[in-house]
C-alpha cells in the first residue's frame, strides 16, 4: 500500500491544505511532521473556510486519525485555541481523532518573546518570521534543553527542567536587555494547560508502525516549502526546520522506506512572505494582478504576500532536493485572462548563464531571471474539473511546466473548493 508525502515546492502557501484535505479521503492517517503554528493551511468545503495551523488537514474528515509527529514544535496554548476554534465551526477534535507524539518539543511564551525581540531589533538579520517562536523553540530542541510534551505528565521533575532551560534563557535575556523570566511563571504556564493536552499524548512511532503493518494508508502533511528548508532553502531567510520529504521519516518516527510517493504542491506562479531573495518577483501591475486575483494575504499573519512569475529553475531544484515524484499544480485559474505569461527558465549571474540557484546569500540576491514568454488564455479555468474543460493554451502551459521542472502533474487545482480538483495520476496507487 502506498503512503504519500505532501510538501511545498516553493516558499510555502502553495495550497497544501486544500490538496491534503482532498487526498485525505483516500487515506486513513494524516500526519504533520515538522513546523508548527507558523503554518496556515486553508480548506474550503462547500463554501465554508477552515484555517488550520497545527492540526493536520485530515481532521475535518470524520473517521480519519490525525497525528502530530515528534518533528513538530507545539505551542500547547495555540493547540487548545485551535481545537476550540474548530469546535465552533462544528469540527470535533477528540483524543480519539488526534494523537500527539510524547516527544514533541514545546513552544513557550519565552520563545515567542525572543522571536519577536529579534525581529524588531536592528542587530542581526530580519527574517520576517511569523513571530510564533518557531526558531527559538527548535534552537532549544537542538540545544537539548527543550521542555517536551511528556514532561507535563511528571510535574515533579518539571521545575528542574525549567531551571535548566532558564539557565540558558535568562543570561541571554540579560544580555539583550530584556526582563528575566520567573521560573514560577513558566511552571504555571505549562501546568495550566497540561490537563488539556495530555489526553492526546501517545507513542506515535508505534501507532504509525501498526498502521503500516495493517496496510493502512498514511498521508504525511508538510508545512512551509522546500525553499524555506533550513538546509536547502534561501538561508538565512528560511524557517528553522527541514521541510523536504526526508523529514517526514524522522519527524514522524518511521523509516524512509515508508515514504512511497512525494507530491510537491506547486503554485502556477510564485509567492513569498517575509524577507529574502525572490528572482521573479514583480513589484508592478503584474504582481498586483496576481496578488489580487490570488488573494495573496498570509493566513497566519495577514501579511501581503510578494508575488511573481513561475520560477522553473527553483522548482526543478526542489523536485530534486525534495525528492518530488509528481506535483499538484494549484491556482492555475489565477492566470486566467493574462495576455502573456512568463516563466523563468534560467538565471544570469555576473554575465554567466546558470540553471540552478547558487547557495551563497549574495549570489542569490544577484541572480537575474531569464524568461520564456508564452501566450495566455482568455477563457476561464476556474472551477474546471476535467482536462476537457481546460483551454488549449492552459494545457500548453501545464505541459511546459512539467517539461521544465522534470516532474509530471499528478493533480491540478482550479479553485479553493475541495472538489475543484482534477486527478491526473493517483499518488496513492502503487
Ligand atoms: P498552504 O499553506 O500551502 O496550505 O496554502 P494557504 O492555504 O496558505 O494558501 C493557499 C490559498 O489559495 C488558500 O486561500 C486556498 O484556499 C487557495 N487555493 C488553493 N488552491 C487554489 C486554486 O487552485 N485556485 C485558487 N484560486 N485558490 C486556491
Ligand atoms: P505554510 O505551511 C509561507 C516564512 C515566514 C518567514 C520564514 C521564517 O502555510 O506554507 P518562521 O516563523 O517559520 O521562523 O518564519 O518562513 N514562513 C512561511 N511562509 N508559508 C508558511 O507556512 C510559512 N511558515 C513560515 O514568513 O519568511
Ligand atoms: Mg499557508
Amino acid at each position: 500500500m502506498a503512503n504519500v508525502v505532501v510538501i511545498g515546492s516553493q516558499w510555502g502557501d502553495e495550497g497544501k491544505g486544500k490538496i491534503v484535505d482532498w487526498l485525505s479521503e483516500r487515506a486513513d492517517v494524516v500526519v504533520r511532521f515538522q513546523g508548527g503554528h507558523n503554518a496556515g493551511h486553508t480548506l474550503v468545503i462547500d463554501g465554508v473556510s477552515y484555517k488550520l495551523s497545527l492540526l493536520p488537514s485530515g481532521v475535518v474528515r470524520p473517521g480519519k486519525l490525525a497525528i502530530i509527529g515528534n518533528g513538530v514544535v507545539l505551542d500547547p496554548h495555540a493547540l487548545v485555541a485551535e481545537i476550540d476554534r474548530l469546535a465552533g465551526q462544528g469540527v470535533e477534535v477528540t483524543p480519539r481523532s488526534l494523537r500527539i507524539a510524547e516527544n514533541v518539543s514545546l513552544i513557550l511564551s519565552l520563545h515567542r518573546e525572543l522571536d519577536a525581540f529579534r525581529e524588531s531589533s536592528n542587530a542581526g538579520t530580519r527574517i520576517g518570521t511569523t513571530k510564533r517562536g518557531i526558531g527559538p523553540a527548535y534552537e532549544d530542541k537542538v540545544g537539548r534543553r527543550a521542555i517536551r510534551l511528556m514532561d507535563l505528565a511528571d510535574l515533579s521533575t518539571l521545575k528542574d527542567k525549567i531551571e535548566r532551560l532558564l539557565a540558558h534563557h535568562n543570561p541571554l535575556r540579560r544580555g539583550l536587555g530584556v526582563a528575566e523570566v520567573d521560573p514560577a511563571a513558566i511552571y504555571e504556564e505549562l501546568a495550566s494547560v497540561a490537563d488539556k493536552v495530555l489526553p492526546y499524548m501517545d507513542i506515535v512511532w508505534r501507532i504509525l508502525d501498526g498502521a503500516r503493518r495493517e496496510g493502512k494508508r498514511i498521508l504525511f502533511e508538510g508545512a512551509q516549502g522546500a525553499l524555506l528548508d533550513i538546509d536547502h532553502g534561501t538561508y538565512p531567510f528560511v524557517t528553522s526546520s527541514n521541510t523536504v520529504a526526508g523529514q517526514a521519516a524522522t519527524g514522524a518516527g518511521v523509516g524512509p522506506g515508508t515514504l512511497d510517493y512525494v507530491l510537491g504542491i506547486t503554485k502556477a506562479y510564485t509567492t513569498r512572505v517575509g524577507e529574502g531573495p525572490f528572482p521573479t518577483e514583480q513589484q508592478n501591475a503584474v504582481g498586483d494582478f496576481l496578488g489580487t486575483r490570488g488573494h495573496e494575504f498570509g493566513t497566519v499573519t495577514g501579511r501581503k504576500r510578494r508575488c511573481g512569475w513561475f520560477d522553473a529553475v527553483l522548482v526543478r531544484q526542489t523536485v530534486r532536493t525534495g525528492g518530488i515524484n509528481g506535483i499538484a499544480l494549484t491556482k492555475l485559474d489565477v492566470l486566467d485572462g493574462l495576455e502573456e505569461i512568463k516563466i523563468c527558465v534560467g538565471y544570469r549571474l555576473d554575465g554567466r548563464e546558470i540553471d540552478y540557484l547558487p547557495a551563497a546569500q549574495a549570489a542569490q540576491a544577484r541572480v537575474e531571471p531569464i524568461y520564456q514568454t508564452v501566450e495566455g488564455w482568455r477563457e476561464t479555468t476556474a472551477g474546471a474539473r476535467s482536462w476537457a474543460d481546460l483551454p488549449a493554451q492552459a494545457i500548453k502551459y501545464v505541459r511546459l511546466v512539467e517539461e521544465l521542472i522534470g516532474a509530471p502533474v499528478a493533480l491540478l487545482s482550479t479553485s479553493p473548493e475541495r472538489d475543484d480538483t482534477i486527478l491526473v495520476e493517483d499518488p496513492f496507487q502503487d
